[in-house]
């Protein structure tokens, strides 16, 4: 069945040659939906006939979000730290073992109801696609688990074994790293297309790092890697040095970090609802776009350093504080974030991409920023079923 979505005031199609600047801008525009994929995108006034009419209203239409970093297997939550660290605690990557002891403790339907909670939380907001980490089991049948309970679920799944060093291996994290790049990566290798460290102070230094994102490219994943969030690291460094899709965080970087990732593929992943939630400053956005990295915004929706699974919150203080336009935010929140991911068929509105399509109430995607805070959505589609 093909659906027609017409009178569209303002049509993002991040295609630049199908409309105007960088997000390929369109107004008075139409789209046709058929067989799960986009089959044409134009001027209303030239649409096809389809066996379903739907109008718009005038009312923007941008592709679904594409949000490249969250970890959603976990049991319980902790507002208490967050309320803590309003009251002056700083984040520490210590939090993350609370987390740990609670989803150990969780049974398989009580992870996989909070994962389907937060995924679908995620739709009702505009998110069509979603990855999703490990990271919360720390043993081999806890991290398998959790990626095996992730693929039922998410689009892309990430083997984050290397998240924090649990209680069990203190005083041997020597150990805890060859285990997680033998045993533990070879059964969850197998349900994970990419593989992340924490590279930081307090979780895993350079060498650890290298050692697990280096057994996981082996075992034929892609590296990801947790880079420069708390402090100036070597996190971006080694990324961009192993050809990682992305580096996430980017909070403090060193011009030389900077340069590193214009002159490369990977992306720097940009999570502004960790800043906000930590208290951390924000990331420079407009230092990166200016020496040519590409960016992306994601959510990093987690219980300890974000718990907000709303990518246009993301967009609105990229925008605010982040020294990013909004057509720039709108841009890393959609096909920044498939670039992330490594995917064409997501995060834009060309013929052939998969039908994700977020309909704003509201006439242009200035306002996600414009308005921060107000529902916006009016519809969603995925893969051309409607999901709101
Ligand atoms: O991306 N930085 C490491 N991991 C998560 C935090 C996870 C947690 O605090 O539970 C992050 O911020
Ligand atoms: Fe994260």
């Amino acid at each position: 069945m093909s659906t027609v979505i017409g009178n569209i005031g303002e049509l993002v199609t991040n295609e630049p040659g199908l409309g105007e600047g960088p997000l390929g801008l369109l107004r008075d525009a139409a789209l046709v939906l058929d067989g799960g994929k986009v089959a044409w995108a134009g001027r209303s006034a030239d649409a096809p006939a389809a066996d379903e009419a739907y109008d718009a209203g005038g009312r923007a239409v941008l592709p679904g979000y594409v949000d490249s970093h969250a970890h959603l297997v976990f049991a319980g939550e902790r507002a208490e730290e967050f309320a803590a660290r309003m009251s002056g605690r700083p984040y520490a990557a210590g939090g993350i073992r609370t987390t740990v002891a609670r989803t150990r403790a969780a049974g398989d339907e009580e992870l996989r109801a909070n994962l389907r909670r937060l995924v679908d939380e995620m739709a009702r907001q505009g998110t069509t696609t979603v990855e999703c980490k490990s990271g919360y089991g720390l043993s081999v049948e806890q991290e398998e688990r959790a990626v095996r309970i992730a693929a039922e679920v998410a689009d892309e799944v990430t083997f984050l074994g290397a998240h924090v060093v649990p209680p069990e291996y203190d005083g041997d994290a020597a150990g805890y790293v060859r285990l997680v790049s033998t045993e533990m990566l070879a059964a969850c290798a197998p349900h994970a297309r990419w593989v992340d460290v924490f590279c930081e102070t307090g979780a895993f230094d350079e060498d650890q790092s290298r050692e697990v994102l280096e057994a996981g490219v082996r075992a034929g994943l892609t590296p990801r890697v947790h880079a420069n969030q708390l402090r100036p690291g070597p996190g971006v460094r080694l990324a961009v040095e192993l050809g990682a899709a992305s580096a996430d965080h980017c909070t403090f970087l060193t011009d030389a970090d900077v340069e590193a990732l214009a002159g490369s593929e990977t992306v720097a992943t940009l999570l502004p609802g960790v800043e906000f939630s930590t208290r951390q400053p924000y990331p420079d956005a407009r230092r990166l776009i200016d020496a040519g990295a590409t960016v992306a915004l994601a959510t990093d929706c987690n219980p300890g350093s974000c718990y907000s699974s709303s990518m246009a919150f993301c967009v609105a203080v990229a925008v605010r504080d982040m020294r990013m336009t909004p057509a720039e935010a709108v841009w890393a929140a959609t096909a920044g974030g498939a670039r992330a991911l490594r995917r064409t068929d997501v995060g834009r509105l060309g013929v052939g991409a998969r039908a994700d399509v977020l309909m704003l109430d509201a006439p242009s995607h200035v306002h996600l920023a414009y308005r921060p805070g107000v529902p916006q959505v009016a519809a969603v589609w995925r893969a051309g079923v409607k999901q709101v």
